[in-house]
């Protein structure tokens, strides 16, 4: 069982600082493009990106600023573009926190586009969830503080909701990492953010839902990143006997990536919704956006422990290409060190509940007057909410793909789980696949107007976007 003499997350942040400071790097909203932090002899606690200062000293407080700006951005490689960033970085910086802190975002928009920022996964106030139906967006050169209490530990991410297609893919994309003070203590561990990048011809983005092929699949990228460095460059060393924890996160527009660890063993620990009750070992991970997985990597022998991605592809016709890309990889060497020990604290299985009510969405793809429309349950978009709902109610959703194509799909604000099935754990994200149904019983219990859509951006652009409401018990 972990025992702390030190609250981790605050560990956490200040270490992170004196490490950055120590190899010169500026640590805080002001920081640097990214640069992949170099390996240390004694590791940090967290490694991957730059991250956030906390603006605030109350322990149960953190308190950052981000500031949505376009950044010229060396992607590794020499390769500079154009991004849009939040405090000049892609990804944004990594925001940490333990569950049951106060977040205080001071968000400012130095874009030229409206903006606002979601917290994918987080089960906050749908006031402070970035929906552009209930926040107005944030107009530029204007501003927002974002304010809410994590109530669960787990990973997350932050992206805009207004034109996210455009947004994300540009780089607005940031970690969010909530610590539960009782997890074990391991010798790292390790955000990754996934991700891809469409670049034309000329090497720049090309324009946005521009060709049918964009509008069909979603915008694929053909470069991938990890940590907004080019994928395979990203690299790090470890000692046999060390244990990390990795947080996966798919950021990608529209790409669902098949991953695994070669070299090492590795334990599933978590999902979207954080722990999981018990832990379970795969070959293969099927990570589709939006969604995030936390795994137990155990290097036992030395060499070489690679995040290999197995990807599906399109070519310009439309025809699938199979991609392999090593996204990751450590270095591994034999210092004949203990292995270390890691122990979870017991934890009880998700209580078992009734369901309330059964109700379905069906998502489908017509030919509309300008062009393709992605809907759900008939409807592009639609205003008003398709399902009013009370507080508490367990909800046995049928998700239906009456289409060509994949539909990764995210309900905000709220858990389910996949029903009858090997994918344990809890979720706000599922991969719901071409002319196939998914049943997740969902837990309905955070009271507000939350949106329910694909989470292939470009799906959700064109229409594939609802909103469910539920009602706060009385
Ligand atoms: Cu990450 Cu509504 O989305
Ligand atoms: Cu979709």
């Amino acid at each position: 069982m972990g025992s702390f003499h030190v609250r981790p997350a605050s560990l956490t942040r200040s270490s992170i600082c004196v490490f950055l400071a120590s190899a010169s790097l500026a640590c805080g909203p002001a920081a640097m493009p990214p640069v992949e932090e170099p390996v240390l002899a004694l590791p940090p606690l967290m490694w991957g990106g730059v991250a956030a200062e906390d603006l605030d000293p109350d322990p149960d407080v953190v308190e950052v600023s981000l500031r949505a700006e376009e950044r010229a951005l060396d992607l590794g490689g020499g390769k500079v573009l154009p991004m849009f960033t939040y405090n000049g970085l892609f990804p944004g910086p990594r925001i940490e926190a333990k569950v049951g802190d106060e977040v205080v975002v001071h968000f400012f928009n130095d874009l030229d586009t409206p903006q606002t920022i979601h917290w994918h996964g987080l089960r906050i106030s749908d006031q402070m969830d970035g929906s552009p139906r209930i926040q107005d967006p944030v107009e530029p050169g204007g501003s927002f503080e974002y304010r809410f209490v994590v109530p669960d530990a787990g990973t997350y991410w932050y992206h805009p909701h207004v034109r996210s297609n455009v947004g994300v893919e540009r780089g607005l994309q940031g970690a969010l990492v909530v610590h539960d003070p009782a997890d074990p203590h391991f010798d790292l561990e390790r955000v990754l953010v996934l991700d891809d990048l469409l670049l034309g011809m000329d090497g720049n983005p090309p324009p946005f839902l521009a060709t049918p092929m964009e509008q069909r699949h979603g915008r694929q990228g053909n470069v991938m990143l990890t940590n907004g460095q080019l994928g395979g460059t990203v690299t790090a060393e470890a000692e046999v006997g060390q244990v990390e924890r990795w947080r996966l996160v798919n950021s990608a527009n529209a790409r669902t990536m098949v991953l695994t660890v070669a070299g090492a063993s590795f334990w599933v620990v978590g999902t979207d919704g954080g722990r999981l009750p018990e832990p379970y070992r795969t070959s293969r991970l099927t990570l589709t956006t939006g969604q995030r997985y936390d795994l137990q990597v155990h290097y036992e022998t030395p060499g070489r422990v690679t995040l290999v991605n197995r990807m599906t592809n399109h070519d310009m016709q439309g025809n699938h290409v199979m991609v392999v890309e090593e996204s990751f990889s450590v270095s591994v060497l034999d210092t004949r060190r203990a292995p270390t020990e890691i122990v979870w604290a017991p934890m009880a299985d998700f209580p078992e509940r009734a369901i309330d009510r059964w109700e379905e969405m069906i998502f489908d793809l017509v030919q509309g007057d300008d062009g393709l429309e992605w809907r759900i349950n008939g409807r592009t978009n639609p205003m008003r909410p398709i399902y009013t709902f009370e507080e508490g109610d367990t909800v046995s959703l049928r998700l239906r793909n009456e289409s060509d194509h994949e539909h990764p799909f995210h309900l905000h604000g709220q858990f389910f789980e996949i029903a009858g099935t090997a994918n344990p754990g809890l979720k706000d994200t599922v991969l719901v696949t071409a002319w196939s149904d998914v049943l997740i019983t969902a837990y309905l219990d955070n009271p507000g107007r939350w949106m329910a859509h694909c989470h292939n951006l470009e799906h959700a652009e064109l229409g594939m976007m609802a909103e469910i409401l539920i009602n706060p018990a009385p």
